[in-house]
């Protein structure tokens, strides 16, 4: 498939088709700005942007599951790139963006732009139930993740939603570097981040399966805004998968040390 076209007026503002975006990732553009069905608001930068499409842009993709949804803009950017079959979203605030149902209801099928409102990414009864109805051959081409960017909620949602990525598919987790970023904000009391474990821990225990299990993890590519791991080709079990298990490390056990 080829990606559409970029068009960047500026780093800030990008249009996909006939819709358009305001890439931000400032805590004051991503709270003070809404979303609207023209115009959607995107939390990521430019270069992040412009390298997932540049990694992922020419593949055929079927379908999507993403966590993160927020103010819609990431679901609608992978709708436009990727002109897949079907996206579901999970999003843990409870109410519905309305400029994303809006966007829904202009293209056509409601079964094909799922977001789920009031979900917990970690929540493995709601998740599991939500991904066995979806996509219940166990075929998604690309998960992001894009939500709590914390290593147990990250980790147990990788858990739950790695066994329904069919096998070479990606899936990417944004944003793993926080405790590693430059700056008072990232390296002193984070509001949201503080005295939390970095989720750069679950990167490693990713790594150390990869090394173990190249039939889980084929190839995984990392840099400082996204890791993105390809599935490999064994089947793997539908509901208790833990990757924790499946990697070797010397008899020893991993504790998260960071
Ligand atoms: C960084 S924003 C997502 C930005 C969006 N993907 C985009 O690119 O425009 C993170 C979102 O994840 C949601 N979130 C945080 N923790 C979550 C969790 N445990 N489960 C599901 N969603 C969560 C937040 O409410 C927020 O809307």
């Amino acid at each position: 498939m080829t990606a559409p076209a970029l068009t960047w007026e500026n780093d800030s503002n990008l249009k996909i088709n006939d819709v358009e975006f305001y890439v931000a990732y400032t805590s004051e553009e991503l709270h003070g700005i809404n979303s609207t069905v023209d115009r959607f608001l995107l939390g990521k930068s430019r270069s992040m942007i412009e390298k997932v499409v540049a990694m992922l842009g020419g593949h055929t993709i079927g379908n999507v599951f993403e966590m993160g949804i927020f103010k819609g803009g990431s679901v609608v950017l992978y709708d436009q790139l990727f002109q897949p079959n079907k996206i579901v979203a999970v999003e843990f605030m409870p109410k519905p963006v309305q400029a994303l149902a809006q966007y829904i209801a202009k293209h056509g099928n409601p079964d094909r732009i799922k977001p789920y409102y009031g979900v917990n990414q970690a929540d493995r009864r709601t998740m599991q139930k939500i991904l066995f109805s979806e996509f219940p051959n166990r075929d998604i081409d690309i998960i992001v993740d894009d939500a709590s960017h914390l290593y147990e909620e990250t980790r147990e949602a990788f858990n739950i939603a790695f066994p329904f990525l069919k096998p070479g598919g990606h899936y990417v987790i944004e944003d793993w570097a926080w405790a590693h970023w430059s700056g008072d904000l990232w390296q002193k009391d984070n509001p949201h981040f503080g005295g939390k474990r970095a989720l750069s821990n679950l990167l490693i225990e990713l790594f150390m399966l990869a090394a173990s299990r190249c039939d889980l993890i084929e190839e995984i590519f990392v840099n400082h805004n996204f890791i993105i791991v390809k599935r490999g080709v064994t089947a793997l079990p539908q509901s208790d998968f833990d990757l924790g298990r499946h990697y070797l490390l010397r008899g020893k056990h991993f504790g998260a040390w960071l």
